[in-house]
Order: C-alpha cells, then structure tokens, then sequence
C-alpha cells in the first residue's frame, strides 16, 4: 500500500531494523553509494546541502551515518536544522530540499532512521509507518481515509492544518499518540474513541470547533492515557465529581474551555499529575484542600483567569517539581507561600494576597518571572536579592501593592529586563546600584514617592532602555539630555513631577521614536514556545528555561500611561507604543524643534508647563501623532499651517496658552469640534469657535487660504501612503488584547501563525 504526500511536511520515518552481523569493514558499500547518488540526482538543492556527496566514502558525506561494524547506512538526516533564528530572519526556503522520496531511498536496506523534515517531498511511504507527523502544513479539506490503513501507526501528528470534517474515525489499534489540535474538525466528539484508539496515551485536540457536550463517556476504555488536551473548542464539558479518570494521567490541558463552575475534583486521584492547566475554564469555586497535597509531581499548575477563592497555604515546598505557578486573575487570599527552590515562574498577579513580600522569594534562584502585582502587599521590598544570582530574572513585577520603603539596592540581575513597581508608596531616590541592571528594558516607577533627580547615569549605564515610566513621583532637577543617547527608548513618562529646566535639544535623537516598531521575531518565537509549554509539548523544563528567560517575557510586558486623557493599562500594544509625556511639570524655554523630528510619535503631552515660544512650523512632521497636548503654558503665536497635515491627530488640547489667528479649517481641524481645547487664549478665531476671523485686526491676514491649500494636498498623498500602515495598527489593536500572560497569548500565537502562513515551530 503506497501513500501519496504532496505537500510540505515534516516525516519521521522509522523503517523497520533489519539487524545484521556483518563482517567488520571501513567505508562505504558501493550499493549503497549508488543508491544515495540516485536519491540526490532526484532532488532539487538550492542550499548545495548535498554539495559533500562525491567521492567514495558515502559514511561521511553530511547527513549520512553508517554502522561502524556493517558499513550500511543507518541513518540519514537531512532535515532542515537552521537555527531558529536564521530561519526566522531569512525564511526556511534556500535551505530546502525538494523533490521526491524515490525508490533509490528503498536500497538502502538498513536504514533505521530518516528525517526529511521542513523540506519539501512528495513521494511514497510505506505502510509499514509508524510515525507520521505532518503539521504545520496548510492541509485542508477532508482527512483522508487511506490513513486508516497505516495499521502500524503509533503516532499522527497533524496539529496546525485546517482539516475540516468530522472528528477522525479510523479505526487505529496501535496509535498511541493523535495530535489534531488548531484544525478545523467540527461535529461532536466520537463516544467510541476507546474503541477506534485503545491505546491511546497521548491525545490532544485542542483548538478546533468540536460542540455538544463532552462526557466522561467519552474516555472510556483508553486507560493507558497520559495526555489529555483539549483546550479552545466549543463543547461544553461534562465530568461528574465522582468520575474515575485514566489514572496514569499526566497532563491535564484545557484552558479557554466550559469546564467550571465546579472545580473538577476528579483530578483528585491522579496522584502522577504532572500539569494541571485550567486556565480560563469558567472555574467559580474554591481550591479544595487536598489540591496542594493530591500529587507530588505537580510540575505546572495554571489556574488563572477563573473566579477561585480560597487562601494559600503557606508553604508549598512539599511540591518540589513545580515549576511554573500562574494562579492570576482570581480571588485567592493569604499571604505568599514559600515555594520549592526550583521555581522558574510565579504569577499571582490579580488576586487578593496580602501581609508582607517575604525573604524567601529571594532564594529561587532559578526564577525567570515575578508576578505579584495588584494584590494587598504591604511593607517594604526585602534587600535579599543578592542572596542568590537570579541569572535569568527576567521580569520582577510588583506594582499596584501598598509597598513603601525604598527601591533594594540587591535588586538587580544581569538578565532583569523588566521592572515593575509603579502605584506604591515607595521613597528614596533611584539607587546607583540599578546601574547594573543593564539589560533593562522597561523601567516602571510611576506613581510613588521618589525623589531626587534623574540620574546621568541612568542614560549612560541602562543602554536597552525602551519605556522610561516615572510618572507622578516627586522628581526634581533638570531632563538630563544624555538620555536622546538611548537608541531603544520608545516611552518617556515623567509626567506630574517638579522637573525644571528645558526640554532637551536631544531627545529629538531618540532614534527608535523616528522608526516604525516592530515586534521581533524573538517574540514570536518566544510566544509559540510558551504556547506548546502549556499545550504540554514542552515537558523538557530546562529547554522552556533556557529559551523563556530570554524570551518568552519580552513580549509580555505592560504599563499603565495616560492617553487621549484617559489612563490605558498598555499590554499587547506596549511594544508598539511610542510617546511623550511631559506634562505637569515646571519646564521652561520653547518646545525645541527637534522633537519634531521624532515622525514616529504618537502622543507628546507638554501640558501644564511653563513652555514659552511659538509652536515649531515642523510639528507638521509628526505625521503620526494622535494625540497633542500643549495645554496650559505660555506659548504664543499662531497655529501653524503644518498641523493640518497631522491626519492621524484625535485628540489636540491648546488651551490656556497665548495663541492668536485663524485655526486651521482643514486636515483634522474640523473633526476637532470642541471648543474647550482652544479655552483660554487671546485671540483665536474661526471654527468650533464662535468669533469670526474677520473680526480679528490683522491677524487673519497672517494666513494666506492658498498655502493652506498647498500644504492639504501633500498631507492627502501622505495620507494615502500611511493608510496601509494604519491598517496593520488597527489589525494589532483588535487583535492584541489587553490581559496580562495567559490564554490572551494563545490567541496572538494563533494570529501569528496563521498570518504568516508559517509554521513556527516544528
Ligand atoms: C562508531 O564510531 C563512532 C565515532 O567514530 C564512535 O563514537 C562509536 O562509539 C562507534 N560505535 C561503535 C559501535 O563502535
Ligand atoms: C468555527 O466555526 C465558526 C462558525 O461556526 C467559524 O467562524 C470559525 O472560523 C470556525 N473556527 C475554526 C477554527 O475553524
Ligand atoms: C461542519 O462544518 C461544515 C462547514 O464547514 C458544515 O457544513 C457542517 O454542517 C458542520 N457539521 C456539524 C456537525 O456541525
Ligand atoms: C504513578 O507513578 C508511579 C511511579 O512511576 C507508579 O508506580 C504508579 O503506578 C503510578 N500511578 C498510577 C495511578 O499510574
Ligand atoms: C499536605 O502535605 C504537607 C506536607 O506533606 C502537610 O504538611 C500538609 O498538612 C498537607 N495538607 C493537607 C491539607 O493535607
Ligand atoms: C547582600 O547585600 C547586603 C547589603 O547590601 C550585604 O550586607 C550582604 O552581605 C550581601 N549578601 C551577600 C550574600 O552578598
Ligand atoms: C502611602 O502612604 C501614605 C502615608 O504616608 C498613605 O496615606 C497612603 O494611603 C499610602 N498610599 C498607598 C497607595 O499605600
Ligand atoms: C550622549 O549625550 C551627550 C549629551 O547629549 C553627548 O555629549 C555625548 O557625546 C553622548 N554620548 C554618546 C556615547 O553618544
Ligand atoms: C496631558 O497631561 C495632563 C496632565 O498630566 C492630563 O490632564 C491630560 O489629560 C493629558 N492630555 C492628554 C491628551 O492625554
Ligand atoms: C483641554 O485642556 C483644558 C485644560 O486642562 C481642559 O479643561 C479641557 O477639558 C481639555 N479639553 C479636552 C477636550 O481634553
């Protein structure tokens, strides 16, 4: 029985071994040599990955391995092993192999491993097939039904297609593993699953539109199984409290399903459970008692985003393989357990925790995130960091507690990258020691009492910063200028403090304000492998470890800012955010021209200042801006003509200033009707205002209609060529959704890859 496949996709053909006792020899079999040339002349190799198959010695051309005993060739691996990286920035193409899987393949008689995978091959397979996984692949359509036939299939992995049809029926004795999770499969799941896969262990199918209600029924007779997910369908969950699961499972995942009210007390006799992943389930219940003492092994346990009550143990060392703790977004109470030294995650953000941070946080030392903001904490931040090295410490989030004392001075790693301590009480001036924190993305301070100066050394040691958040403290002193230095710096907020001086002439350096953001391929790297760790295919720990700490977090990050006058918790759309917020401070001189040269700005607030001067005629180069505030300072002069061509502008504020002449009656002007935002000026006339422009001596003179006209036009053709990047900001804005960690990142993952048309991770 032969097996067409036409399309990419991964194969991990184990043949069957034939086992040898041949006569010990060096080098190659010419047979099989001819064979390997026959199988190359057939493939197409842009990459020249081949390009060491000549001469006589077939062992140690790349890819080949024989037996050191037989000479046969034992294995051939010519899957496509670019680092992640490389294949992320140029594309997985020049490297790819294609062509067929031709019968020359068949003369090598003992091969026992072949790995053609992220190439493109067609060809036959045969039934003999043990393993198939054909994934990320675009396949639509039907499943085809020869696949029954593979009697021998102990796994199919067929997760990212966009299979459609009913749940697959086929009738496979020996499958072990099925994967069809993030396909199509619609209808209601099979009650005969035991019958068609009796020995089943791994069985996940997770994101597709499967309905109706999904029973214990459904489970009986696979009782070998390990793996259980099913997260993101439609049906309704139905498991009685006194249901009897496989008990060697261990691995529960079922996140952004109808799973609650009731917390499911059947995992209660699965002493082996390893991951229990409830996250968004509809829970509304509170944590049984026996949750933290029913299984040794918890690894994973990610209850958030549901209504659970309940207050923490205070101690959960007993569980010394867990790993990755998220329990956000609930009611839990208590104070902060200690937990097993080998921690790497902790969210438990959103609850309602209180009492005081204790020491111990200080000595999980492999931690890589912290997450304890908007909870009860009081009392200072203990200075312990220094206790252990936290080397992969990645994110330290302790904002919207009642904290108060002083920033630690431990407080730092070489890998923190994102701070959070905003909306506490916290004084003292910025510790030099945070100097060392030199891979500090985010620094977010805002809201608390701290006093000082902005330190030089802040622009001069923290040369990754991106988001500089220290609004509303009681800083003082001038805006050092070292800080246009900083290359990444997107988000400036000092906002209601008692800075004085100018603003600098060089923060209209800050280069990646002049550039559109961009959301690194690291990111989306790190969000697919964040996105298998809880769809349980990342059971390796250490690898998520390793690759999390630099990774996974980046994206994650989220600040408070205030914006078109409202506060916005800034999530997903952080990493594309570019402002400056100046306002309510005692900055004094013009608003330098050079800002002007920041096209990439968003919002710049300089609102109630003591800014003096006329607004520069280059603001029309903020062809970006949405929201500008000038508000109450004493600039003079007119509006320039350039603003018209602001055509992303909503939100304008010029009030109480000393602005005379016609405002501008084209560009946005006229979509800004409120009249408040021109209140308090000597001498502006025309529209939403009531005096008429003829009115005003001389003033209307000023403005020649004409040029008006001229500068319009220009703006239009702007526009126009902005419409398409607009597009892509209101595709990010719906889809990116403004929940911290969790499921929210599963659905970014699913629009990542499906917009790419790429398969991140194979
Ligand atoms: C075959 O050779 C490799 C490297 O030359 C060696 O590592 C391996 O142990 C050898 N295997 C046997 C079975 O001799
Ligand atoms: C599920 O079905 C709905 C309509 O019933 C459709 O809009 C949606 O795209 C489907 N989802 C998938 C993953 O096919
Ligand atoms: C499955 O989806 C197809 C369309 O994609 C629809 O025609 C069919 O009725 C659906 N089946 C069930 C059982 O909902
Ligand atoms: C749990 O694991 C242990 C050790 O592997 C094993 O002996 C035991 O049978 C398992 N329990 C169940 C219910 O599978
Ligand atoms: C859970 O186990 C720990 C340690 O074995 C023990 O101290 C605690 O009392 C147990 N809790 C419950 C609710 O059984
Ligand atoms: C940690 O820092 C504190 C004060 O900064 C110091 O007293 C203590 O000795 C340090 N501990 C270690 C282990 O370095
Ligand atoms: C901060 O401390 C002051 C007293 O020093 C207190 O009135 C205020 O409520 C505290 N704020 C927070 C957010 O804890
Ligand atoms: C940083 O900025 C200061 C003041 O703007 C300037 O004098 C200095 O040369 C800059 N340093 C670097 C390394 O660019
Ligand atoms: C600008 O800042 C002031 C003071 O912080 C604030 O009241 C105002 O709402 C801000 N303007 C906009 C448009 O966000
Ligand atoms: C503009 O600023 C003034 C003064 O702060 C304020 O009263 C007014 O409401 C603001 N208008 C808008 C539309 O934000």
């Amino acid at each position: 029985m032969g097996v067409k496949l036409t399309a990419v996709l991964l194969v991990f053909l184990y043949l069957q071994v034939s086992l040898c006792n041949g006569v010990s020899i060096n080098g190659c079999r010419e047979s099989e040599r001819k064979a390997l040339l026959d199988f190359k002349e057939g493939l197409k190799d842009p990459g020249r990955r081949l390009s060491s198959w000549i001469g006589q010695d077939c062992c140690t051309w790349s890819g080949v391995q024989c037996d050191n005993q037989t000479g046969y060739v034992v294995q051939l691996d010519l899957g496509n092993k670019r680092p992640l990286h490389n294949m992320f920035q140029y594309g997985l193409r020049s490297e790819q192999l294609e062509g067929k899987i031709n019968h020359a393949l068949l003369g090598l008689k003992h091969l026992q491993y072949l790995d053609l995978s992220m190439n493109f091959f067609g060809g036959c397979i045969k039934d003999s097939l043990e393993i198939l996984s054909w994934v990320c692949s675009e396949l639509t359509g039907h499943f085809p039904d020869w696949l029954g036939n593979l009697k021998s299939l102990r796994m199919l992995n067929l997760y990212y297609n966009s299979f459609h049809g009913p749940f697959l029926q086929l009738r496979l004795h020996s499958l072990i593993k099925l994967d069809i999770s993030r396909n199509a499969f619609n209808g209601s799941v099979p009650v005969n699953l035991g019958q068609l896969y009796p020995k089943l262990v791994f069985l996940d199918f997770a994101y597709n539109n499967l309905t109706g209600v999904f029973t214990e029924a459904h489970l009986v007779g696979l009782a070998k199984l390990q793996h259980l997910g099913f997260s993101a369908n439609e049906f309704r969950v139905d498991f009685g409290s006194q249901w009897v699961p496989p008990l060697g499972l261990k691995m529960l995942v079922m996140w952004n399903t109808k799973l609650g009210p009731g917390f499911p007390s059947w995992i209660q006799k699965l002493e082996n459970l390893s991951a229990a992943v409830f996250s968004n389930a509809g829970i509304s219940d509170s944590l049984p008692d026996w949750f933290w003492n029913f299984s040794k092994n918890l690894q994973i346990v990610d209850l958030s985003h549901n209504d659970i009550r309940g207050k923490l143990p205070t101690s959960l060392e007993h569980l010394s393989n867990l790993r990755y703790v998220d329990l956000s977004g609930n009611s839990f109470e208590g104070s902060v357990p200690q937990f097993p030294e080998n921690l790497v995650y902790l969210l438990l953000f959103s609850n309602k925790i209180a009492g005081r941070v204790p020491k111990t946080l200080c000595y999980l030392k492999k931690l890589v995130a912290l997450d304890l903001s908007k909870n009860q904490l009081i009392g200072v931040i203990p200075d312990c960091w220094n206790h252990s090295l936290h080397p992969r410490l990645f994110t330290f989030d302790f904002s919207d507690n009642k904290l108060y004392g002083g920033i630690p001075a431990t407080l730092c790693s070489p890998s923190l990258a994102y701070l959070h301590l905003s909306n506490n009480n916290l004084s003292g001036e910025l510790p030099l020691s945070l100097r060392n924190c030199k891979a500090l993305r985010t620094l977010d301070l805002g809201q608390n009492k701290i006093g000082g100066s902005i330190p030089t050394w802040l622009a001069k040691s923290l040369l990754n910063l991106e988001v500089l958040q220290l609004r509303q403290n009681m800083l003082v002193g001038n805006i050092p200028p070292e800080l246009g230095n900083l290359t990444n710096l997107r988000v400036i907020d000092f906002a209601y403090n008692h800075l004085s001086g100018t603003i600098p002439y060089n923060l209209g350096n800050l280069r990646a304000m002049k550039f559109a953001p961009a959301i690194s391929y690291n990111r989306k790297v790190a969000l697919v492998i964040y996105d298998k760790l809880a769809a349980g295919y990342v059971d390796n720990m250490e690898v998520l470890y390793m690759v999390s700490s630099k990774l996974v977090l980046g994206y994650m990050d989220s600040i408070k800012v205030n914006l078109k006058g409202r506060d916005v918790q800034y999530d997903k759309l952080l990493p594309l955010l570019i402002s400056v917020d100046l306002s309510r401070n005692e900055l004094s001189g013009e608003i330098p021209e050079e800002l002007m040269y920041l096209s990439y700005l968003q919002n710049l607030n300089l609102s109630e200042n003591h800014l003096t001067g006329r607004i520069p005629e280059k603001i029309g180069m903020l062809l970006r801006v949405e929201s500008l505030d000038l508000s109450k300072n004493d600039l003079s002069g007119t509006i320039p003509t350039t603003m018209i061509m602001l055509t992303f502008l909503s939100h304008l504020n010029l009030s109480y200033n000393n602005f005379f002449g016609r405002i501008p009656h084209s560009g946005q002007f006229p979509a800004l009707p409120d009249p408040s935002i021109y209140l308090g000026n000597n001498a502006l006339c025309g529209f939403p205002l009531h005096n008429n422009c003829e009115n005003i001596d001389g003033q209307s003179s000023v403005w020649s209609p004409k040029d008006e006209d001229e500068v319009e036009k220009i703006g239009f053709y702007v526009s126009i060529a902005l419409g398409y990047i607009l597009g892509f900001w209101i595709l990010w804005g719906v889809l990116l959704l403004n929940k911290k960690w969790g499921f929210a990142y599963f659905q970014f993952v699913d629009y990542l890859i499906h917009a790419t048309g790429d398969c991140l991770w194979k």
